[in-house]
């Protein structure tokens, strides 16, 4: 990333950030990891769901954040964040927040932790404008219906595309686990069965950024199952705007049951793969 983009790509740059729906997500995004990179040295670690489903301080601090600049913002739309926010709005809008995706790199200091933003339009559950931000590696990824993605890495725009392996024994596949251990055994049963037909496995510890390195071309493709809305509302709209293909299995949509994004070239492959061993899956 030394040249600046041609003109034609700089063009559909500055059509997506002038999006006042991208602006603003952008803006409260940049503000929460700007929170979030100064930490206490106690971060209150508290438990949800089981003993490693962790929660600290600072995802509340980072939700109450951004939850009060939508309020100041747009004060009709409605909210659903990890934390607890779930505000009803008028406007047909909702955001959709996880504060921080990826809170256990967030506390053992690995790097690969983000804040995820998405915009949905509440008659359709599309979404109309997804952003990630990486604070640790100052990488933005956005994108908004119809305009593209990219990433504005340290400050230098690049506009994104899945990657062209065409082969599943070749591809490089991103995966992540949940925090029950039923779940995760079943995830483990699974895996036996994907590893082999595939080049690699990688489990980096968020969803949203998976997927924006699907959109990157850096991963060929992530599944997970058990994922939720806010951890892949704007990650997946920044992989499908970059031209990878999403859904879930048996010719469903993405969901809580399976989310399956790759380049076109494989994601049938792979899925077929998954669906054969959805008697695995609990
Ligand atoms: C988790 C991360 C992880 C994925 C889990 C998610 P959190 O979100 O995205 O990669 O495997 O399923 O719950 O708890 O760090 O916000
Ligand atoms: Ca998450
Ligand atoms: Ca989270």
């Amino acid at each position: 990333m030394t040249s600046l983009p041609p003109s034609a790509s700089l063009d559909s740059f500055n059509k997506l950030t002038s999006d006042p729906n991208l602006e603003l997500a952008v803006r409260i995004a940049s503000g929460a990891g700007k929170l979030l990179l100064d930490r206490p040295d106690d971060l209150q670690v508290e438990t949800k769901s089981t003993a490693t489903d962790i929660v600290t301080l600072m995802d509340q601090r980072a939700e109450a954040f951004i939850v009060s600049q939508i309020n100041e913002n747009r004060p009709n739309d409605a909210i659903l964040g990890e934390e607890g926010a779930n505000q009803d709005g008028t406007s047909g809008f909702q955001w959709v927040i996880d504060p921080i995706d990826g809170t256990v790199n967030y506390l053992h200091r690995v790097p690969f932790w983000c804040v995820s933003i998405g915009l949905m339009e509440e008659s359709t559950g599309q979404a109309l404008a997804g952003v990630v931000f990486v604070p640790e590696l100052d990488q933005m990824y956005i994108s908004s219906r119809g305009l593209g993605s990219w990433v504005i890495d340290a400050g230098v725009p690049k506009e994104l595309a899945v990657s062209g392996c065409s082969d599943l024994s070749q591809a490089l596949v991103g995966t992540g686990f949940g925090y029950s251990s039923t779940r995760r055994a079943s995830q483990a049963r699974v895996l036996q069965n994907v590893l082999p037909n595939v080049a690699d496995i990688r489990r980096l510890g968020s969803c949203a950024i998976d997927l924006c390195l699907v959109a990157a071309g850096v991963l060929d493709a992530y599944y997970e199952r058990g994922v939720n809305a806010w951890d892949h509302a704007a990650g997946e709209l920044i992989a499908r705007e970059a031209g990878a293909l999403s859904t879930g299995l048996f010719g469903k949509s993405i969901g809580n049951d399976m989310i399956v994004v790759a380049n076109p070239a494989i994601h049938g492959h792979l899925v077929a793969i998954l669906e054969v061993n959805q008697a695995d899956q609990d």
